[in-house]
């Protein structure tokens, strides 16, 4: 059985629906450790209730690579093939990258190549988009950057605020990252330049 880590931030709505995949059996893993970088991020209240290994690792004032190498440090303890980004607000240091290769997975509130950082919603609304939607991809040392495994695509009203078209953005979240969870898992894929392709066609 391969074993997740979940890297967190904050609320952890998508770490919530990988493991509500987990224990339904539509994604066949363990979650064996949730990290935070935050202390009062409720997902790492969330992962402690439902009996899962929650660890707290603060960020805060560290230098990146050092950080890195303590949350690297902790997935290794816990035998973590596969890491998901769900919701964590810190960019990998490049070093990172290089211990897990493309075996980090990260889910962006926007159809990647557009609006990645902070505040992609907000963004997509402000530029006037008509759709948008979110991305799931590889993580490589850039910004949002990395090959892209899935999308999924949203209207944007006339009458969305940054809230009301997050909330839609995230339904398909929630859907999509256990999709590309299993692609990956299954391992029946390959990387042409950018381009991740069923394997052997
Ligand atoms: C999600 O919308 C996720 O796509 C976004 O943060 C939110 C976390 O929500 N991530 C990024 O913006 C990364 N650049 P959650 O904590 O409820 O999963």
């Amino acid at each position: 059985m391969k074993r997740l880590g979940i890297l967190l931030s904050g609320r952890g709505s998508n770490f919530e629906a990988i493991a509500d995949s987990v224990a339904a059996g539509r994604i066949h893993a363990a979650i064996a450790v949730v990290i935070s970088n935050r202390p009062e991020a409720r997902g790492l209240e969330s992962a402690a209730q439902r009996g899962l290994n929650a660890v707290l690792l603060p960020s805060k004032g560290l230098d990146r690579e050092i950080y890195d190498r303590s949350v690297v440090a902790e997935l290794r303890r816990n035998r973590v093939d596969l890491v998901c980004l769900a919701g964590y607000m810190r960019l990998l240091s490049a070093w990172f990258v290089r211990e897990y290769p493309s075996r980090i997975l990260n889910i962006h509130p926007s159809l990647l190549p557009g609006f990645p950082g902070l505040d992609a919603q907000h963004q997509a609304l402000e530029y006037g988009v008509k759709v948008s939607g979110c991305t799931v991809h590889f993580v490589d040392e850039y910004l949002d950057a990395g090959p892209i495994i899935a999308q999924a695509v949203v209207p944007v009203l006339d009458s969305d605020n940054a809230d009301t078209l997050s909330a839609r953005i995230l339904e398909q979240e929630h859907r999509i990252y256990t999709e590309a969870i299993n692609i990956v898992l299954a391992g029946n894929y390959r990387i042409e330049g950018r381009r991740v392709l069923p394997a052997g066609r």
